[in-house]
């Protein structure tokens, strides 16, 4: 917060709610563009007001997230403590992937597809010729907001003041009421998926799928997806994380797709979830929902606040050692929370 300043900082629409429709759009900035970039990012919510004003009921949203690589060459200067590159997670049977030339994110969001749309194509007419699109993806809700494995997707998300209290970073002034981001496009096997009865299903999962009820502890096993994914710090505190992940796919393709987005105050939390999923808890015992879902992208971004987005402050003249070599998981600075978490 800056001297005078009587309002904290206001994220970016992080926590906005789930929406039928949304465009993740992921692009490298070539070299020598970073200051297009950096002015698109300043001009972004002047966008998103100029196209969601005009149906304020549909909820248009689009929040932006810088890489680590990308974080030195757009802003220079200090650096958000946890940002880094997303680790490659790999256990006995699966490997997780990493987008290494992802420089930034666009997560847009809206009840109207044709919204998303129009905003990213203002977005596009800005960066054209500066940056390199790396991914895109649209997605819908699905009925009963389900997956496409069919089951009900988002039930246990933090809710109200848990939202808040889950993705935005209260300890690294002045980054804090960022978030961190990560992002994997996962496409499926849906013969093999289809293959098998519902209670077997429901065994990958770990919730019922007609109900969306959780399995008893007795009944759900070690390796479902559910069990390997609630994460708890010291004091046997569930660390919740907001996704808000949504299907995606071409049938005359066979692409049947989910792609995750989870956003969070710290990467460790998301990072110990793909551990458990890749690796496994304990390794080896890994996510079953992996033998029918494969990643396709992988990367981490920043967050900023809309206020440092609007207005940066200008970098220093001389840029200071980057951290962005430093291995992942090794950073000096990573805050309790990494060293808390089971
Ligand atoms: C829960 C689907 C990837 C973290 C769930 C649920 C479903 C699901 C159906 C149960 C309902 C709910 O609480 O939302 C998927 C699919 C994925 C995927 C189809 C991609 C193939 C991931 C990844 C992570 C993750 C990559 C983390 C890195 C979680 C968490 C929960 C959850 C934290 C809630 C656990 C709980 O508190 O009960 N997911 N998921 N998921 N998933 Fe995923």
């Amino acid at each position: 917060m800056q001297a005078g300043d009587l309002e904290p900082p206001e994220p970016q629409a992080v926590s906005a709610p789930l929406t039928r429709a949304a465009i993740f759009l992921m692009v490298s900035v070539d070299a020598g563009a970073e200051q297009t970039a950096k002015d698109l990012l300043a001009d972004l919510a002047g966008l998103q007001r100029a196209v969601g004003f005009r149906d304020a009921s549909a909820g248009l949203t689009c929040v932006a997230g810088i890489s680590s690589a990308a974080w030195d060459r757009i802003y220079g200067g200090p650096r958000p403590a946890e940002l880094h590159e997303l680790p490659v997670f790999s256990g006995e049977k699966h490997t997780s992937v990493l987008t290494a030339e992802a420089d930034l994110l666009f997560h847009l969001r809206a009840e109207r597809l044709d919204l998303c749309f129009e905003l990213e194509s203002l977005i596009m007419d800005r960066l054209r010729g500066s940056v390199k699109v790396l991914d895109e993806v649209q997605g819908f809700r699905y009925f009963d907001a389900r997956d496409v494995l069919g089951f009900v997707d988002g039930t246990e998300n933090p809710t109200g003041g848990g939202v808040r209290q889950a993705v935005l970073v209260d300890d690294d002034e002045p980054f804090d009421r960022g978030s961190y981001v990560v992002v994997q496009k996962y496409l499926h096997d849906m013969p093999a998926w289809n293959a098998l009865s519902t209670e077997q299903q429901e065994l990958v999962i770990g919730r019922r799928k007609l109900s969306d009820v959780e399995l008893s502890d007795d009944e759900k096993p070690s390796d479902s997806h559910i069990a390997l994914n609630v994460i708890t710090d010291d004091e046997g505190n569930e660390l919740d994380i907001l996704r808000d992940n949504m299907p995606f796919g071409r049938p005359g393709h066979d692409e049947f797709g989910t792609y995750f987005i989870g956003y969070t105050k710290s990467p460790a939390v998301i990072e110990k979830m793909l551990e458990n999923m890749f690796v496994g808890s304990p390794p080896g015992n890994y996510d079953r929902i992996l033998d029918f879902s494969t990643p396709h992208t992988g990367a981490l971004f920043y967050v900023p606040t809309a206020d440092f987005l609007e207005d940066p402050p200008d970098a220093p003249p001389e840029p200071e050692p980057s951290a962005a070599a430093t291995p992942a998981g090794t950073s000096l600075n990573i805050g309790s929370l990494r060293r808390s978490i089971r």
